[in-house]
């Protein structure tokens, strides 16, 4: 038996729906106002939202500085223990935090590289200067196959980054050809003799890469042109189906998303567009050192991550109106604090340390990317290994899980999981006269029904409680686990490689149905709720 609605009435029960939602909030926020509780994050656990594309947890790997060559690659004949010349620690430690997709070769460089000189034996293959990066010598031995390899043992997709800026339609073309085809041709032959008889599948294949800078420089409207008719000419092979990336904007440039959106209407050049915004504390002539910084700069840092959200709903409005349909998703693919180098580091080589003050600045973009699902199907924080706000450092045989590492493995629960609507009022976290939302949050419900909500509390200075009634669900067990520290500057170094890591939170209260959380200063949670 099912039953019949018809569309009047799903539009009655909608509004009566809204009723009683708005009048729940009201009456709760009456009882805060009431109560004089100030900080409150309202779950309605009874209505799902979107599903939050795992693929939001994406990362990013370019050939710069230590992150390909050293981080993720030492080759077969490495005294490092490897698997196919890929570093069995960073490994191991990657596939605990389930990464969904993995971006490569780049970045700035992925507009300069010419894939078939990554390809063959590799005592064969042509050494490249990488121009953009340090200037240095590389000898291509990790190439497209050993990047397929390690997306296979990652067990994630594959999100590769075409050469628009100096590489040719055919390049393109045969790029995908040769990675995705089962038909007999030139390019199949080739990978086959290469060792690859069977084609890979490749989910995500971006247009170019900043072409508005280091891309090539374009205007929006000359790259509108550029993207389409490299599109046209990205077949869909052996039932692989590409979700096409066009090049977007930076930061706040709403202009080159309205003209790429306006060109592309009624036409199905791209699935996607992109979007890179880092928060880079002091301006890009004085940034921040990673590691020896003031309150003040921690404040800017979370002031200058929480434009994140003013960012996406700018572009999210434009998308809106030329895509109502929602047909087409908004990919963030490049994100994160940008710090100054290490002292004594190569200055091209992007080099970063990671610390309790990153861990905070990946908690509010991911909470910030969730409550945005409906519109941003992908996230790439950048980058994966040894290049900025890093998850994992390594030195010759050594690694480090980075704070911001920890908070990627607690907030995988969302991965795929539907999210809920949330009602947050919260006091605000004051440095002199400036102030910011004390609280980040957001929450979802899994397949398996369990509610996960993830939380920071941004202010160094002080604890803070929060009620969380949850609607539609009578709550019978709560766990959690906490990140934290006892400097706003700590991080793991190779000598302390467990300074910041996760611990049991058990700083909740679950009461007449109504939840309770005490947050410490400067602290990252993930509650689970059954
Ligand atoms: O992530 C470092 C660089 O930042 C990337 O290569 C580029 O796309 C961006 O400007």
């Amino acid at each position: 038996m099912y039953l019949y609605i018809k569309r009047e009435d799903m539009k009655k029960l909608f509004v009566i729906f809204t009723l009683i939602l708005s009048s729940a909030f009201f009456v709760i926020n009456a009882q805060k106002e009431d109560q004089g509780i100030v900080n409150q994050l309202v779950i309605v656990a009874n209505h799902g939202g979107p599903v939050i594309s795992k693929d939001i947890y994406g990362h990013f790997s370019e050939h710069l500085g230590a992150c390909i060559y050293g981080g993720i690659w030492v080759g077969t004949n490495s005294s490092i223990p490897n698997t196919y010349g890929i570093r069995n620690d960073v490994l191991f430690a990657l596939r605990e935090i389930k990464i969904p997709n993995l971006r490569w070769p780049g970045g700035c460089f992925a507009d300069t590289y010419h894939w078939k000189d990554g390809i063959g034996p590799q005592e064969k293959r042509a050494s490249i200067i990488n121009t953009h990066w340090g200037g240095v010598t590389e000898d291509n031995s990790f190439g497209t196959h050993e990047f397929m390899k390690l997306t296979d043992l990652l067990g994630c997709d594959a999100y590769i980054n075409g050469n628009v800026g100096s590489g040719t339609v055919q390049e393109m073309a045969e790029w995908i050809e040769y990675l995705t085809s089962d038909s007999e041709s030139p390019m199949t032959k080739l990978r086959k003799e290469n060792g690859s008889e069977q084609p890979w599948k490749v989910k995500y294949f971006a247009i170019g890469n900043e072409n508005w800078g280091c891309g090539g420089n374009m205007t929006p409207e000359f790259y509108g042109d550029v993207m389409r008719r490299f599109s046209t000419y990205l077949k869909d092979f052996a039932g692989n189906r590409l979700y096409r990336v066009a090049c977007g904007a930076s930061d706040f440039d709403f202009n080159w998303t309205e003209t790429l959106m306006k060109e592309s209407k009624n036409r199905n050049m791209f699935q996607g567009i992109s979007l890179h915004y880092y928060s880079v504390p002091g301006g890009w002539g004085n940034k921040n050192s990673a590691t020896d910084f003031t309150e003040n700069d921690w404040f800017e840092t979370f002031r200058l991550n929480y434009q994140m959200d003013a960012i996406i709903k700018g572009h999210e409005a434009i998308m809106d109106r030329y895509d109502p349909r929602n047909t087409k998703g908004l990919v963030v693919d490049e994100w994160g604090n940008w710090f100054q180098v290490e002292p004594g580091t190569n200055p091209g080589f992007l080099y970063q340390q990671n610390t309790l003050r990153d861990a905070i600045t990946a908690a509010i973009h991911l909470n910030v990317f969730n409550q945005h699902a409906n519109r941003v199907k992908v996230a790439n924080l950048a980058q994966m290994v040894n290049v900025l706000q890093a998850v994992i450092l390594t030195k010759d045989d050594k690694i480090v899980l980075t704070p911001t590492y920890h908070v990627f493995r607690m907030f995988r629960v969302h991965q795929d999981a539907r999210l809920l609507t949330t009602d947050l009022s919260c006091e605000d976290y004051a440095v002199g006269e400036r102030k910011i939302p004390a609280i980040s949050a957001s929450a979802s419900v899994d397949k398996e029904g369990k509610i996960h909500v993830s939380l920071a509390n941004l202010n160094p200075n002080k604890e803070i409680m929060m009620t969380c009634p949850v609607i539609g669900v009578s709550l019978k067990n709560v766990t959690g686990e906490v990140l934290t520290a006892n400097e706003m500057n700590a991080f793991n170094s190779f000598e302390e490689p467990e300074k910041v890591k996760p611990a049991v939170f058990s700083g909740y209260k679950l009461k007449d149905g109504i939840l309770s959380v005490t947050m410490p200063a400067k602290s990252v949670v993930v509650l689970e709720l059954k």
